[in-house]
């Protein structure tokens, strides 16, 4: 598997595109970049990071019959693959934010932003960018970021960090086509506020409801005050925390 190390690109997922228009990328390459001059977020948010202290990295992963009714295993590995590394990296506490968001106690430690390339019913491939807050300290203006320094004391090498990434990501597209219920079995066991009773925001109302879990098709079940679960997708509702 290559990993393409670089010092500063606008995005790593931009860059990842113009190679697969060049037709110069295989399976798993994976990117990453000490510094991104138009880094990018979820519904076209800016992603902004110190220089050299965090993990912008860009997973390039093709398919041949991966249904799009299924896009929604592609939050699941991503999500998991990152709440494994952190793991290993001695967080403690930290959890899953739907759709994939990862959390330290009540602040995001990571992002990601997934692109799809579509084809008829089908996946062509997919442009998995991920950011981690590594070594970062301060966070100006956002308060409800965090990173694995503030939250652990210790200072880590986001390289090696991608390395291990891009392995665990890997292994765990094998166990999607072995036991993919086993991956939202995992993603549901991990899930940020999972059976607590939280405010929502939704047809711009406020909706108090308990979390029940979040089904293969990526939609989260809420059971409001009357007991009857109603489900919800990723652009339906937020969660207010
Ligand atoms: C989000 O939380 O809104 C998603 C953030 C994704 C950030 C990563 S950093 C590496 C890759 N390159 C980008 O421009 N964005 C993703």
């Amino acid at each position: 598997m290559k990993l393409i190390k670089l010092d500063a690109i606008d995005s790593t997922n931009i860059y990842v595109k113009e190679l697969i228009a060049k037709g110069d990328i295989k399976n798993y390459t994976a990117i990453i970049s000490k510094y991104q001059t138009s880094g990018r977020g979820r519904n076209n948010n800016i992603w902004l990071d110190e220089p050299s202290k965090n993990l912008n990295f860009t997973l390039y992963k093709e398919f041949n019959t991966f249904k799009i009714e299924n896009k929604f295993l592609l939050n699941i590995i991503s999500s998991i693959s990152v709440f494994n590394l952190l793991k290993k990296y001695n967080l403690k506490n930290h959890s899953i934010k739907w759709p994939n968001d990862i959390m330290s106690g009540n602040k995001k430690i990571s992002g990601i932003l997934i692109e799809n390339n579509i084809r008829g019913k089908l996946i062509n491939y997919s442009v998995m960018g991920i950011g981690i807050n590594v070594n970062q300290l301060n966070f100006k203006n956002l308060p409800k970021a965090t990173s694995l320094h503030i939250e652990t004391g210790v200072t880590n090498s986001p390289e090696l960090m991608a390395e291990e990434l891009q392995q665990i990501l890997k292994l765990n597209f094998e166990l999607m086509q072995e036991n993919p219920d086993k991956l939202l079995d995992d993603y549901n066991k991990f899930l940020f506020e999972k059976d607590k009773t939280v405010n929502y925001l939704t047809n711009n109302k406020i909706l108090l409801g308990r979390l029940i879990k979040v089904n293969k098709l990526g939609e989260i079940l809420i059971r409001n005050n009357d007991g009857v679960i109603e489900k919800f997708n990723v652009d339906e509702i937020k969660l207010i925390y």
